[in-house]
C-alpha cells in the first residue's frame, strides 16, 4: 500500500484528488488543511476506510512535523496556498509565508524518505509576456506578485533539493482549473451563481481580456497519470486546457 499526503485537501483541485485516490484500495491517503478557503464539505467522509483527516497548518512546522513522522508517505502532493487575486493582492504577508510550507514540507520529505514530492505551481509564474506566444524554454519567469514569486521559489526548493538530496518531483503548473468544489470568489463559480439567480453577470474591464479554463477531471486524470505511470519526474508540466474563451463569451455562455 502507498502511503499519500495531500496538502490543501479541502479545497478545489485537492479536494478532487483525494476523492479520486481513495478510489483505488490500495493508496492510503492523508489530507491536511487549515481551511483558510477550503470546506470541510469538499472531503470524504470521516470514517471511510482508506483516508484520514487532520487539521493542519502546514506553515507551522510542529504541525506538520507530527503528520509526517507519524505516516512516514511514499509521495507528497503540496497543494495547499493563500489563493485567489483579491486575497492574494490584498495579503501579501500571508502569501510570502507560504514559502516556510514549502520548505517544512520538502525538508519533513527529505528526512522521512519521501519518493517524490508533486508541486502546484502556476501559470501565473510566466508573468509578463516577452514574445507571444509565450515560450516556456525562453520566458523570464518575471512576474513580481507575491503569489508567482512564491510559486517560482516553490519551484526553485524543489530543483535544488533534487539536486542536493536527489528528491525526486514533478512540479505541475496549472492554468485556470474549475470545478464543484472551487470557493465562490472565482471567475466560473461567481457568474454561475449569478445566472441561476436570474442578476445581471458582473464582468470587470472590457470583458475582452481571454482566459482558459481547465475542467477539474481533465487536471486529475494528468496527474494521477503522472503519479501511476511515472511521468514526468522532475520536470515541470504546464496543466491546463488549450481552448481560450473572452470573459464576455464566458458570460453569455454560461448564462444560456
Ligand atoms: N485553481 C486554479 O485555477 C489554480 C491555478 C494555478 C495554481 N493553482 C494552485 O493549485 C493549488 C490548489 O488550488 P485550488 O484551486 O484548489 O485552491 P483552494 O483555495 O480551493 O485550495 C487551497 C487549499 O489550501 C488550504 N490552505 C491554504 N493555506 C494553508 C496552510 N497554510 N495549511 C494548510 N492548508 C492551507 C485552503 O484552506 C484550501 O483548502 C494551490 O496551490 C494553487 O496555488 C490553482
Amino acid at each position: 500500500m502507498s502511503r499519500i499526503l495531500v496538502t490543501g485537501a479541502a479545497g478545489n483541485i485537492g479536494g478532487a484528488l483525494v476523492s479520486r485516490l481513495i478510489s483505488y484500495p490500495e493508496y492510503f491517503v492523508v489530507g491536511v488543511d487549515n481551511f483558510l478557503t477550503g470546506n470541510s464539505d469538499n472531503l470524504p467522509p470521516k470514517d471511510h476506510s482508506n483516508f484520514l483527516f487532520v487539521e493542519t497548518d502546514v506553515n507551522d512546522f510542529d504541525e506538520i512535523n507530527d503528520v509526517m513522522t507519524q505516516h512516514q508517505f511514499d509521495y507528497v502532493f503540496h497543494y495547499a496556498a493563500v489563493v485567489g487575486v483579491q486575497r492574494t493582492l490584498s495579503n501579501p504577508i500571508g502569501v510570502l509565508n507560504d514559502i516556510q510550507g514549502i520548505k517544512n514540507l520538502l525538508s519533513l520529505s527529505r528526512a522521512t524518505g519521501v519518493k517524490r514530492f508533486f508541486y502546484s505551481s502556476s501559470s501565473e509564474v510566466y508573468g509578463e509576456p516577452v514574445e507571444f506566444p509565450q515560450n516556456e524554454d525562453t520566458t523570464p519567469l518575471n512576474s513580481r506578485l507575491p503569489y508567482a514569486v512564491v510559486k517560482n521559489v516553490g519551484e526553485a526548493f524543489l530543483k535544488s533539493y533534487h539536486k542536493e538530496y536527489n528528491l525526486p518531483f514533478t512540479i505541475f503548473r496549472f492554468f485556470n482549473t474549475y470545478g464543484p468544489r472551487q470557493s465562490e470568489d472565482f471567475v466560473i463559480t461567481r457568474f454561475m451563481n449569478q445566472a441561476l439567480q436570474g442578476n445581471p453577470i458582473t464582468i470587470y474591464g472590457s470583458g475582452l481580456q481571454t482566459r482558459t479554463f481547465c475542467y477539474i477531471d481533465d487536471n486529475i486524470d494528468t496527474t494521477l497519470i503522472c503519479l501511476q505511470k511515472e511521468l514526468f519526474q522532475n520536470e515541470v508540466l504546464n496543466v491546463g486546457n488549450d481552448d481560450e474563451y473572452t470573459i464576455h463569451d464566458l458570460a453569455k455562455k454560461l448564462s444560456r
